[in-house]
């Protein structure tokens, strides 16, 4: 039997499966970071915002007053604009804002709080944006501090050419006074003011208000985009906890892992018996033979039969790694599907330490193989016959502890209403020291009589990896398969059970899986065979007229 990891490629379907698994890792974080996103939103109070923009022409002092290029005109014009969103960010700019918009309760922390200045990427425009909890009052500050931001900037701009005529003016003065009006000094100052005046109200254009704040609009709570936000961010959050709760899940999940490490055939995929069944003891087979469930189980009855034409064993033992893997119900379906199917079947509860399949058929569990062992009873008197109803009858009576031939089709009660007749052997009285029972020569004798007198004996055994029962018995019969859980199983187990199988000396058939999700069996089911369990309106028709 194959060891070492599985060296499959990861596919789609595998991680579609995780995700499958998972799902409450997949939809529990969105949905309650969304809610909680929308009901923290839904708490805020509202917020309006408002923008102005402010259109920033680029006149250089210089160049205004010596019609020279001003070097300092070729920088970066994102590093301009830049620059006078930061001179609009003075706090001496808001102060003025915020005396003359009188907004009750607005300070000049507050405004720098709530107002931006942005640069606008593609114009020299500035976007001077106020959010206060009032529409009205955040479009009434947007325009004030667009409009203070123009004259602000205007007078840093002409500071300077206000004191130079300033000077200006004093030296004109002073020349009328000393009668030199006529002279050519004083025609110099008087021309030089008249083009001071000129560059400053060039100067003064620089900035103006380009388009005035309109209608504020509600920028908090965004309670849809909120919610949105929140179900993207818990759904990533989730798909990470899906798949890290998966890379520290050491359990089997997928049959090619079951393949690679014990080197078996996979027979079947058998889903989890409906709940109602599970809490009644009912095997699907019995109460349910026409469901899709069932279907499973006979196509393990085929698989079984099929692999068995090359090693042609007549007594088949199932056993799986651990406990609550699914044997006794799997062998007590399959035994009766066999039974269904014509064939002469005793199903033998060999499982000491927990023997079950009595509960199954509704029998007493004694006496049984125990007692046939020991000489207590005869092996005819032990064995109880299962009269199968056909598939509409819900559940199977016993038959008592009869001699009747095996394979005979007709209950106690005479009538030929039944759909064959399963031979069941209790496990009978249980012994103090199990282990030890199986150790006994006649177990082998009462299999080996069976096994003449049957078509197949199927044994039901306990876990191979709790007990050596398994061993013991692997060399008493024939064949043996192994069911293994998808719920169960951890890697680690499937590694010892994997060497422990290599220690019976049964020939193994293969493995059936148990706890499959039941979409994935069916899918096995019906798609690989491009088959529909569904009756064709034609072939019902078809099947009419062969009557
Ligand atoms: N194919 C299946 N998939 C999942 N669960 C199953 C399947 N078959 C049976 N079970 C459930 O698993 C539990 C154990 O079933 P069962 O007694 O057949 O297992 P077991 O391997 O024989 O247990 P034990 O080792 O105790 O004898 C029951 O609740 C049963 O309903
Ligand atoms: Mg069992």
């Amino acid at each position: 039997m194959a060891e070492g990891l599985p060296n499959r490629p990861t596919t789609v379907a595998d991680y579609a499966a995780t995700m499958r698994r998972r799902k409450w890792f997949i939809i529990g974080p969105p949905v309650v970071a969304g809610l909680a996103a929308f009901a923290l939103s839904a708490t805020q109070s509202p917020l309006y915002q408002a923008t102005a923009k402010v259109l920033v022409k680029r006149t250089s002092f210089v160049s205004a007053i010596s019609n020279v290029q001003d070097p300092s005109s070729f920088t970066d014009p994102t590093r301009f604009l830049q620059t006078e969103a930061s001179i609009a960010r003075s706090p001496e700019l808001a102060a003025r804002v915020v005396a003359k918009a009188a907004v009750p309760g607005e300070t000049v922390v507050s405004f720098l709080d709530e107002s931006r200045v942005n640069p606008e990427s593609t114009a020299d425009v500035l976007d001077v944006s106020v959010s206060n909890r009032d529409p009205g009052y955040a479009e009434r500050l947007a325009n004030i501090y667009a409009t203070e931001f123009t004259r602000y900037t205007t007078e840093l701009d002409t500071a300077r050419i206000n004191e130079t005529l300033r000077t200006l003016s004093v030296r004109a003065k002073e020349l009328r006074a000393e009668g030199a009006a006529g002279s050519v000094a004083y025609a110099t100052v008087i021309q030089n003011q008249s083009q001071l005046v000129t560059v400053g109200k060039l100067l003064a254009d620089n900035t103006s208000v380009l388009q005035q704040a309109e209608e504020a609009v509600k920028v908090r709570p965004r309670l849809l985009r909120n919610g949105v936000l929140g179900v993207l961010l818990g759904g990533l959050l989730g798909v990470g906890l899906a798949f890290l709760r998966e890379a520290l899940d050491r359990r089997v999940r997928s049959e090619h892992e079951v393949n690679d490490v014990l080197g078996l055939a996979v027979l079947a995929r058998i889903p989890s018996p409906p709940r109602k069944l599970r809490k009644a003891n009912q095997l699907i087979m019995l109460a349910d033979p026409t469901s899709i469930h069932a279907e499973t189980i006979r196509k393990l009855r085929t698989s079984i039969e099929f692999v068995n034409l090359e090693h042609g064993a007549r007594t088949i033992m199932v056993t799986s790694a651990v406990p609550q893997e699914g044997k006794s119900t799997t062998i007590a379906n399959l035994a009766v599907s066999l039974a269904r199917a014509g064939r002469r079947v005793a199903l033998v509860d060999l499982d000491l330490r927990r023997p079950f399949l009595n509960r199954f058929f509704g029998v007493r569990d004694r006496p049984g193989i125990t007692d046939v062992v020991v000489n207590r009873v005869s092996l005819a008197d032990a064995i109880r016959s299962i009269a199968l109803r056909p598939a509409e009858a819900s559940y199977p009576e016993p038959q008592g502890n009869g001699r009747r031939p095996p394979g005979s089709a007709t209950g106690s009660n005479g009538r030929s209403t039944l759909n064959g007749v399963l031979e069941f052997l209790p496990a009978g009285t249980i012994p103090p020291s199990a282990g030890e029972f199986l150790e006994h020569e006649r177990i082998g004798a009462v299999i080996d009589e069976l096994g003449d007198q049957f078509d197949v004996v199927l044994v039901d055994s306990p876990p191979l990896l709790s007990f050596g029962d398994v061993t013991t018995l692997s060399d008493k019969v024939d064949a043996l398969f192994v069911v293994v859980s998808l719920t169960v199983m951890q890697r680690p187990l499937l590694d010892e059970l994997g060497r422990q199988l290599e220690n019976c000396r049964a020939t193994p058939l293969g493995c059936v899986l148990t706890s499959v999700e039941q979409h994935e069996s069916y899918r096995y089911l019906y798609e690989a065979y491009g088959y529909d369990v569904r009756p064709q309106p034609k072939a019902e028709d078809e099947l009419r007229q062969a009557r």
